[in-house]
């Protein structure tokens, strides 16, 4: 007589195993994002502390702003991985040192474009590839790629924009020592409503004056380190 397999078990293991193979793809994912950001270190774009302390800032600005729990992995992958597209651009235009030509600066900022091409290629970080398309967008619509204005601009790439900024600020690079915290604070404010989102700014404040210990914590490094 034949042995009729219970249908229960099978559905249980066929469970598991689609579990299985949801978590290899998370994991496969979460390598070549790393594999990345470890690309973009390499070619000196910024430094991997510098993404890593976006991801960090960009998640706790999300959640200030009620983005959704569950996309607040869209929002880390697009404050990681924004600028990747730098890595179209050519090393004697990205590293020039002197002042950039119009054509250079076109070319520099074709990269929010290159980003895009590469993130949509990753199934399921379409909107991530969409945020770091429009990272560059002003308020005022003077931006780039496309000139959105105000809430056309996807409010991640807003968020984006604005950490950036500040992160980039505050930080100490090779040729230039940080600004203090404050000087950036009063930076972002004077360019709030025309380079960037005012409802941001006005969420980030508070957030920066709080978290910068633990944002910097996070990323593995002390707020000495930057500023
Ligand atoms: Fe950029």
């Amino acid at each position: 007589m034949a042995v009729i397999s219970s249908p229960g078990f099978e559905v249980s293991e066929l469970l598991l195993r689609v579990k299985e193979l949801e978590e290899q793809q998370l994991d496969l994912r979460k390598s070549v994002i790393c594999a990345f950001n470890q690309m973009l270190d390499l070619k000196d774009i910024s430094t991997g502390v510098h993404s890593t302390r976006l991801a960090e800032w960009a998640v706790r600005v999300a959640r200030e702003m009620n983005i959704p729990e569950n996309h607040c992995y869209q929002v880390e992958v697009a404050a990681l991985l924004h600028d990747i597209g730098k890595m179209g651009v050519p090393d004697a235009i990205l590293k020039k040192p002197g002042r950039l030509t119009d054509e250079e600066r076109a070319i520099i900022n074709r990269h929010p474009e290159y980003s895009w091409s590469i993130l949509r290629l990753f199934s399921g970080l379409e909107q991530a590839s969409l945020y770091a398309l429009h990272h560059h967008e002003n308020a005022d619509g003077t931006g780039y790629p496309a000139g959105l204005k105000g809430q056309d601009i996807p409010l991640v790439s807003r968020i984006i924009s604005v950490i950036d900024a500040y992160d980039a600020m505050v930080s100490n690079r090779a040729y230039r020592a940080g600004l203090p915290h404050a000087e950036a604070i009063s930076r972002l404010l004077k360019s709030s409503g025309t380079q960037f989102d005012s409802d941001v700014v006005k969420v980030f404040i508070p957030i920066a004056e709080r978290d910068t210990e633990a944002v910097f914590a996070a990323a593995g490094t002390s707020i000495s380190a930057a500023f």
